[in-house]
């Protein structure tokens, strides 16, 4: 087994695409130290995937969290994936505490556990993996500053990437940007924004989104992305499958 599997991280393990990642990881033979708050969730994950799955209870915007838990376990793959359920409304009717609300989560996590990642740093050959959206392509009009929040994650990859080469580390970075799926409870509730704003059933949306993507082709994603040291740095994943941006 190769190191990156070892020991992975995953962030925001406890529901959707996060969940899905664990249990593929951890079917690959990987110790997977999950991390979410809802401490119930968590345990039900750990219930299902059994010791390969570690749960750690705690909010992934910490950064001595994300310090402590690369000192303790030293993981060959972080899967940084947690985000924040965006508050759905056009930007007249979002306050800045709603529209920055990616930001605090989404991003402030990436930043701060791909700022570990450097510093501690991890071993050679590690490779982290961080959840953007096709949004950060697209724009996101009714869910305020996820889309430049995602974009951010984009820039931070590169700037790590670029880190990790001037210093020798031969640490991987690579982002995927998944389309909006109804298969999860972020994703429907993003789903049924969009189908009230077209005024078109949630049923008819989804027929758009055909064909839809689920967990586990996010997870698939990752596993693949994980285990190719020539891996792209960034790819669009839908129910078609990865391709690589650029
Ligand atoms: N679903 C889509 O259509 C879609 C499309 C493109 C990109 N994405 C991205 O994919 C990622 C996963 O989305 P999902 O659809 O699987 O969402 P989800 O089902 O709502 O799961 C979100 C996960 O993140 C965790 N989380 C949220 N805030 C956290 C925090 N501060 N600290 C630790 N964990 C936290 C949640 O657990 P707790 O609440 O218990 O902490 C949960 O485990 C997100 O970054 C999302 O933006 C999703």
């Amino acid at each position: 087994m190769s190191s990156t599997f070892q020991t992975a991280v995953v962030t925001g393990a406890s529901r959707g695409f996060g969940r899905a990642i664990a249990a593929a990881l951890v079917a690959k033979g990987a110790g997977v130290i999950g991390i979410a708050r809802d401490e119930q969730e968590l345990r039900a994950v750990r219930d299902e995937l059994g010791e390969g799955f570690t749960a750690v209870v705690g909010d992934a915007t910490d950064e001595a969290l994300a310090r402590d838990v690369i000192r303790t376990h030293r993981p060959g793959l972080l899967v940084l994936n947690a985000g924040a359920t965006p508050h759905m409304a056009p930007v007249h009717e979002q306050s800045w505490e709603t529209f920055s609300r990616n930001w605090d989560v989404d991003t402030r996590h990436v930043f701060g556990w791909t700022r570990a990642a450097l510093r501690e740093p991890l071993a050679p050959g590690s490779v982290v993996v961080a959840m953007s959206s096709g949004a950060a392509l697209a724009g996101s009009p009714l869910s305020g500053g996820y889309a430049s929040a995602k974009a951010a994650i984009r820039y931070i990859r590169g700037y790590a990437a670029e880190e990790s080469e001037r210093a020798g580390l031969d640490i991987r970075f690579v982002t995927l940007l998944p389309h909006l799926t109804p298969a999860t409870g972020l994703g429907s509730v993003g789903v049924a924004g969009y189908a009230a704003r077209q005024g078109v059933e949630r049923d008819a949306f989804v027929e758009g989104l055909q064909p839809v993507l689920t967990p586990e082709q996010v997870a698939e994603a990752v596993v693949d992305v994980a285990a190719d040291p020539g891996s792209a740095a960034e790819y669009r994943v839908s129910g078609a499958g990865l391709r690589p941006i650029g």
